[in-house]
């Protein structure tokens, strides 16, 4: 073959290969008017979109079961029930240092002081304008009730109280619950309990303020001008 020969074919197949390249073109552009698929059209189901491809008209599907998301993985069933062989369990499930004691204070203040009290006694201000008294943290059989109980009750609700499993995370319920018990040493603790040297007031704190001073209160610890708003029943 000399090169005379090859040259019509090199441009024969160079020329349909032009031509293909040339419908294929023609065929993107003018499929452009229907059905084009560019990422800004993206063929995907939004959350709770109809499907017709499943039988049941859902494009969620169920988790496959024993799915576990990350970070759910509920391993330490103490730390998540409080119980051990359907018991109340009597130790925390993590360390108590100050910090957890620290936020137990702030939790227990924001959600359970409304009606137990600042000091647990019972008589928050929900109460005092009409909701059912709680018994006083500071009553024997409480005192004695191990922290799976009062795990239990923020959990599970008891009685008349609700529950708090959707409002307070599994860690704050345990700093809270150590809190409680703080309190409840603090209404029960003797002179000899105390540091020495440290003093103590005759006068009792002021409790319904937050960060008040101890000062003079009434015998049922609140007067209508030591409550924001003042206008408090009698
Ligand atoms: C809306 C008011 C209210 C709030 C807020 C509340 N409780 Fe209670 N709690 C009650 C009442 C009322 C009872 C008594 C229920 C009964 O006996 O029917 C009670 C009972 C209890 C008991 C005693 C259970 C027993 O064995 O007798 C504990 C412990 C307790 N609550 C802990 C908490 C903790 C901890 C919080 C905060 C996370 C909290 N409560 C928030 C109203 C409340």
């Amino acid at each position: 073959m000399t090169r005379a020969d090859l040259h019509p074919m090199i441009s024969r197949s160079a020329f349909r290969l032009m031509a293909a390249g040339a419908l294929v073109a023609a065929t993107l552009a003018l499929g452009g008017c229907g059905v084009r698929l560019d990422m800004h059209v993206q063929p995907k189901y939004t959350p709770l979109r109809e499907s017709n491809f499943f039988s049941d008209h859902r494009s969620a599907r169920p988790l496959v079961e024993g799915t576990v998301a990350r970070g759910q993985l509920e391993a330490d069933t103490y730390l998540y029930t409080g119980m051990i062989n359907g018991k109340p369990g009597t130790d925390f499930p993590f360390p108590v240092t100050e910090q957890v004691m620290e936020r137990g204070r702030e939790r227990f203040n924001v959600y359970c002081a409304p009606c137990h009290g600042r000091t647990g006694d019972g008589n928050g201000i929900v109460v005092q304008r009409g909701f059912k008294a709680p018994p006083s943290y500071h009553i024997d059989r409480l005192r004695n009730a191990p922290v799976g109980h009062f795990y239990d009750v923020i959990s599970n609700g008891f009685g008349a109280m609700a529950d708090y499993s959707s409002q307070i995370p599994v860690k704050d319920r345990w700093a809270i619950i150590a809190y409680i018990r703080a309190l409840q040493f603090s209404q029960d603790a003797k002179a000899s309990d105390l540091p020495p040297g440290t003093k103590i007031s005759s006068n009792p704190p002021n409790v319904n303020l937050p960060g008040s001073e101890p000062h003079d209160i009434t015998p049922d610890g609140i007067t209508p001008t030591n409550v924001a708003g003042g206008n408090v029943a009698k």
